[in-house]
């Protein structure tokens, strides 16, 4: 049976172990959307996992959802990313970079711009401002000559994440952001080519993860998927028609992997399993849920079909997580409060496992 710390070849990469670490936006970008020295080490310090992901990234000003989070298109940005993804290398990492679209579920105090969407249709929910959370505004739908600007921004973003160093790219087309309010049958309204069937609702997503393919090569483009997800009011109806449907289209372009959440029932995500005929990435509970993921998770959805696991919530407190889940080590809490805020105050501050104590 496989184990969590068997060895994987991802694309051009040679994991050392299954362990993904999740991408967990963090908001301790400096002004202008900068990575910073404790973005290197907080990293660095977690580069033992078998790929990093890294927190959203916005691949232009549009696409940003909260305030304090990392871009990708000045070459500012690029400059500032590479003693990260230097820091994970020269630990002996390997680092995706997450690239975020967040659409509808933005702000005009965030960003200077109206948000736009797949419709005019406002996101359910307060969203984070500079001033604090204020309820979502509503959207400006995309006009369909500005849809396919907005999936290129992605494959834009990708080349420069290449030019900063990242190994490749995972494209965020979960949860209830751009690409997901256009899988969704509530936020995506839309008559034209990009909507209304499913056919159309998958369309935008596989024009971004083609456009990305071609800009940095498959072996280098992943995308995280939620299928069924109800994050920010989004609704998506035909849930296992529309996911097949898109891993089909998907599969033709031969992308490093997939990365499903466990957002939908065991039975949809085994047939999507079935379906997809590439790596599979599976991330096993429901973002913000109750139980963070576990080594009893991980070996379980191994079972299932996953060849590698993602780790969210435990990376944050545990650095030296593989080696804690491979001792049987036990794992530490993490402070909630310093989830989105406080510096590096619950950041670089979790020590690995000390053996003396
Ligand atoms: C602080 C925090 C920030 C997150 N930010 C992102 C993000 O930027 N992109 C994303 O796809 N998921 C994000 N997530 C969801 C996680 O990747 C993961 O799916 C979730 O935490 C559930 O997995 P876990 O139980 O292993 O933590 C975030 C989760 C947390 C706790």
């Amino acid at each position: 049976m496989t184990s969590l710390f068997d060895s994987y070849r991802l694309g051009g990469l040679a994991l050392p172990n299954r362990v993904v670490m999740a991408p967990m936006t963090r908001v301790r970008a400096a002004a202008g959307g900068l990575a910073t020295p404790s973005m290197a080490a907080y990293y660095a310090q977690r580069a033992t996992a078998g790929l990093i992901v890294s927190e959203g990234v916005q691949p232009n000003v549009v696409g940003q959802s909260n305030p304090g989070t990392p871009g990708l298109h000045t070459d500012e940005q690029v400059a500032s990313w590479r003693p990260v993804t230097g820091a994970v290398h020269a630990s002996g990492g390997r680092i995706f970079a997450q690239i975020m679209h967040g659409g509808r579920v933005s702000h005009h105090e965030t960003t200077g711009l109206r948000p736009v969407g797949p419709s005019e249709v406002t996101a359910v929910g307060d969203v984070f401002t500079p001033s604090g959370p204020q309820p979502a505004p509503p959207p400006r739908a995309l006009d369909a000559a500005e849809v396919p600007v907005q999936a290129r921004s992605y494959a834009e973003a990708a080349r420069r994440a290449i030019d900063a160093g990242f190994d490749g790219v995972e494209l965020h087309g979960a949860n209830g952001y751009l690409i997901s309010q256009f899988l969704s049958s509530n936020a995506n309204l839309r008559t034209d080519g990009y909507g209304g069937s499913v056919a159309g609702r998958i369309r935008f997503a596989v024009e971004a993860m083609a456009a990305t393919v071609d800009a940095i090569g498959a072996a280098r483009t992943g995308i995280r998927l939620s299928p069924g997800a109800t994050f920010w009011g989004v609704r998506e109806s035909d849930v296992p028609e529309l996911y097949t449907a898109l891993l089909t289209e998907l599969a033709r372009l031969e992308p490093a992997y997939v990365h499903l959440e466990a957002t939908a029932d065991e039975d949809v995500l085994t047939a999507l399993r079935r379906v997809w005929p590439g790596t599979l990435v599976v991330n096993p509970t429901l973002p913000m849920g109750a139980k963070q993921t576990g080594r009893d998770d991980a070996d379980r959805w191994l079972g299932l079909g996953a060849d590698l696991v993602s780790f969210g919530r435990a990376f944050i407190a545990n650095p030296d997580l593989v080696e804690r889940l491979r001792g049987g080590l036990p794992i530490a809490p993490a402070d909630e409060a310093t989830y989105y805020q406080g510096g590096d105050a619950g950041y670089l501050t979790y020590p690995a496992y000390s053996y003396a104590a």
